[in-house]
């Protein structure tokens, strides 16, 4: 391994943070901050609020700004009697590009299970093979969602030493029944639960460990090209004082970040990792 060049990925989960003009001013601000050369070099994804969605695709679209967009979560339905969800199809209809789904906070606070996540990621990567909907498109084919699976183990089970067990388990559940071209779209993001929002993040060395855990898994549910091609992003307490530290690390392609990303300073200085 270690010939791909996978395409650096940075991914803000602004989380329940910011409304609807709030992240518009939150976008200009972090376009002025970065220069053309910097989105070529790194694919960075804004993830707002539900509420946000629409907001921030249509100055994406109309500002031709460097943006990605992406959801924090996602239904397994494609329609129907669920109060409160929200279906793939609504958000590849707004240019929906990625969905984070099985993040910790879902799977402490609101039931997320490993069987749940399996589901969310089979229905959006059904809908990526099959756009339904075509026909009322206005303008050509919707985007392919690309699902940003989260892992990562609590701090009691790091310390038992069960990281790679628990981690590879969240993988086998949560990519469960995918061919390989399916598993080719999906993104990991390893984020220890101990880290995400503590400001004490990983060390860059257990952060690499883990990912090349995490490749052999995906070697092993797909191919050695699936290992090779997938990227895998680091979350918890990224800032821009420790970034560059996981980006050299060649097991780390980005970084899923929260709290700095919510300050277009720190996500613009995030971005430039190298600088
Ligand atoms: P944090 O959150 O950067 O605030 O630690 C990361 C995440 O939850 O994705």
């Amino acid at each position: 391994m270690g010939m791909t060049k996978r395409h650096p990925l940075m991914v803000a989960n602004h989380k329940m943070n910011l409304h609807h003009l709030e992240v518009i001013q939150y976008l200009q601000k972090l376009t002025y901050r970065l220069q053309p050369e910097d989105t070529e070099r790194v694919e960075v994804v804004i993830a707002p609020a539900f509420t946000n969605l629409r907001t921030a695709g249509l100055l994406i679209e109309t500002d031709r700004l460097p943006f990605g967009l992406g959801a924090q979560h996602v239904h397994w339905s494609e329609k129907g009697a669920f109060t409160g969800e929200v279906s793939p199809l609504m958000l590849a209809r707004l240019h929906t590009q990625y969905v984070i789904i099985g993040h910790s906070e879902r799977r402490q606070h609101f039931g997320e299970t490993d069987e749940l996540v399996n589901r969310r990621i089979k229905a959006v990567l059904s809908q990526a093979q099959h756009p339904f909907d075509k026909r009322i498109s206005e303008d050509g084919e919707l985007p392919t969602l690309q699902p940003i699976l989260c892992v990562g183990e609590t701090w009691e089970q790091r310390e038992q030493g069960e990281t790679d067990q628990v981690v590879s388990e969240m993988l086998y559940r949560g990519l469960a029944k995918l061919d390989t071209e399916q598993l080719h779209t999906v993104v990991v993001a390893y984020e220890p639960v101990w880290a995400i929002g503590t400001g004490r993040s990983a060390q860059p060395e257990q952060a690499a460990e883990v990912m090349i855990r995490i490749r052999k898994v995906l070697a092993e549910l797909g191919s050695d090209e699936t290992a090779e091609h997938t990227r895998l992003l680091y979350g918890g307490s990224v800032n821009p004082g420790n970034i560059k530290d996981f980006m050299v690390k060649e097991a780390i392609d980005g970084a899923l970040v929260g709290g700095a990303s919510l300050d277009p300073d720190k996500f613009a200085a995030v971005i430039r990792y190298w600088v």
